[in-house]
Formats: C-alpha cells, structure tokens, sequence
C-alpha cells in the first residue's frame, strides 16, 4: 500500500535510506570493513573488460558505475543501450564480463543483449530488483538489489539501490585485480555505510523543493547539466521529469553546452545545475555562469559550501549534505526526484501512472 503517501513514487522515494541500507548489507562486512559479494567464490581476477548494458534509468546507473569500474579497478568499459548494443557489431573478447542492470529483470533488450553475450563467451553479471526474473536465473553472478517492489512506472528507489551494488561490485574488482589497499578498501565501506544517513538528509529539503516547483512547472523546457558522475544524473533528472510531468526536458554533459544547447537559453528555461563541491565543481559553475549571462533561470543543487561559493544569480538552490564523492550519485538522485515528483503534481498529471509507459517493457 501507499502507507501515508500520496503516491507510490513518493512512498518509494522515502523508502530510500532504508532499502539502500538492506541492499549494502549484503556486500560490505561492517565489522570486518570488506566489500564482499553474494557469491563470494565468483572469481573477478580475470576479468579484462567490463560491458554494461542496461535501458532508462537502469542505464544511468550503468554510466555512473563506469567511471567508478575505470577509477577504482582501472578496468576498460564499454557501455551501451540495449536497444543500440545488440544491433551493433560489439567486439567481446575472452575475459569480458558482461553487467545488465534492470529492475524487472525482463526487460526484452536487455534480456537480449544478456543472451547475446553469453553466446559470445561472456561472464554474465545481473544487477536485478526481482530475483525470479529472466534475467536473475540466467546470469553467472546475481548480484540482488534489495528495493522491495517497485510500483512507481518512474524508477527511483531501485535506481539508488543499483549505485550502491554497482559500487560495491566497482570496489570487489579493485580488490581482486589488486588495485585495492585495506585501508581503501576501508574507507570505501565506510562512504557507503554513510549513504542511508545522507540519503535521509536529502530527504529533509522535501518541502523546500516542492516550494520551488513551480519554477520547473511553468516551463516548456528544462535543462539539467552536471560533470563526471552527475552527468548520468543530469540525464535521469531530464528522464524523469518527462515521464512523468510530460515537460521537454534533456540534460547535458555541462562543458557540452558551448557545442549548441546554450542557444535555447533565454529566461524562459529553467536550467537545472547539479554540482556537489569538489574536484569538478569550478569547471561546472563556470558553465552555470555562462547561462546565467544569457539569461537562464538557474537552480543549483549542490552542498552548503558549494552555494556559498557559487554566489549569487541563481533563481533557487537545493542544500545537499557534504557528502564523500562516492555517494554523491546516490544523494543527489533525491532531490532530482522529488523536484519531478513535485512539478508532477503542480501539472495534475498521473504520477504513478504516466500516459503511454509501461513499468516493464518486455516487447522490442
Ligand atoms: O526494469 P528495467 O530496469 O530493465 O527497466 C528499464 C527502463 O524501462 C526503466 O528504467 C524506465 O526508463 C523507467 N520508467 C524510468 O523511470
């Protein structure tokens, strides 16, 4: 049931601290400060090159966990749509290990891709919600996210319950190709460990962000931009706000905005900034200023210390907690939420239940 909630999406937004706390369970040893996987035998030494494949959201999670397989194993990925992949020429060596990320576990493309690379040789890892599914009993290594049932058509706890795997899954590599000192590996399980807290944190700024709503609900198109990690999430807030708003919206890596998406930029579009303080944020708000110059109505997610040092101009701002860069993807998926969830509601549209979209898509 909805419990309390208005709609599923919400209940399952709120549900985050607490499924994401029952999925990390099963991969980080919190006493012995390991990161371990359901099948602790499957042998990850060997593996050369990782191919992701996944569709929506669960593809997103998919471009987040990229940069972590290449940052902390230092392992080559190769990341595509299923719908692209298989009808592609993909070139799977020996020593390849496959990862399909689904919630359903049924997705008809990805299924196929699964089937695909196997036939090719491939080591088949499943990051699946539903442990019955096609996709769970067909894989080598199933590697469960424990989200409940997800009945929202937009896909949101088991987004966040995918991160916190696929990092998991990123920090297992490391360790078994020997990139991966016990001290790392230390601090590692401790930033994840943190990630239920923070998410609730997130979850504090609910009514700010529904205050600010009708920004985002007045508007015929949206922007979203962020760099490294919050690019993917740039692409799942523009994702989810169409599904379920019905609002145009597409995100962009931020340096990509001088190469043609700054011409829409007038003060009609709200353009929304994601950019937590660290390592990339100067280069992001660089790119926030240039809309800013030509009139865009900015709202910066960011951390306390990332709005002070942004300055003024912007339109909004959304207070994240600081949070140690792994989790970040995880945290600030709560606020691109619950922005979506709100502007949906100010529409009057069915949020649960969005015009035209199925919760699992199991045709071509
Ligand atoms: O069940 P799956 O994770 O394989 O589904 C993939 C997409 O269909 C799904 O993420 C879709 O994009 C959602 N409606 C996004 O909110």
């Amino acid at each position: 049931s909805k419990g309390n909630h208005r709609h599923y999406m919400l209940k399952e937004i709120y549900e985050q601290p607490i499924v994401v706390a029952q999925t990390l369970r099963s991969y980080l040893q919190r006493m012995e400060e390991q990161v371990t996987l359901p099948i602790p035998d499957f042998d990850l030494s060997a593996i050369k090159r990782v191919t992701i494949v996944a569709c929506g959201t669960s593809f997103y999670a998919g471009m987040v966990a990229k940069y972590w397989f290449e940052q902390f194993a230092r392992v080559p990925v190769d990341l595509d749509v299923a719908s692209e992949f298989r009808y592609r020429a993909p070139v799977m060596e020996e020593g390849g290990l496959m990862i399909v990320i689904s919630q359903s576990g049924e997705t008809a493309d990805t299924l196929a891709a699964l089937r695909h690379a196997r036939s090719e040789g491939q080591k088949i890892a499943a990051v699946v919600n539903v442990p019955t599914s096609s996709m769970a009993r067909e894989a080598d290594l199933l590697l469960p996210t424990h989200a409940g049932p997800e009945i929202g058509v937009a896909s949101t706890k088991a987004f966040t319950c995918q991160l916190a795997v696929l990092a998991a899954l990123a920090a297992n590599l490391a360790k078994a190709k020997g990139r991966l000192s016990e001290a790392e590996e230390k601090a590692l399980v401790k930033h994840l460990a943190e990630a239920p807290a923070a998410l609730n944190g997130a979850l504090a700024y609910d009514e700010a962000i529904q205050a600010m709503a009708h920004v985002v609900a007045a508007a015929r198109d949206v922007l979203y931009l962020g760099r490294g990690t919050d690019y993917p999430l740039a692409l799942e807030g523009a994702l989810k706000l169409k599904e379920i708003s019905y609002i145009h919206a597409e995100g962009y890596a931020a340096g990509e905005m001088k190469h043609g998406p700054i011409a829409l930029i007038d003060d009609a579009v709200p353009v929304i900034v994601i950019a937590p303080s660290g390592p990339l944020f100067e280069k992001t708000v660089s790119n926030m200023q240039e809309v800013q110059a030509r009139g865009g109505k900015v709202i910066l997610i960011s951390d306390y210390d990332g709005i002070e040092a942004a300055g003024e101009g912007t339109v909004a701002t959304i207070t994240m907690p600081k949070v140690h860069p792994l989790i970040a993807p995880l945290v600030y998926a709560v606020p691109v939420q619950l922005l979506a969830y709100h502007v949906a509601v100010a529409k009057g549209t069915d949020v649960d239940q969005p015009r035209n979209l199925a919760k699992s898509v199991t045709v071509e």
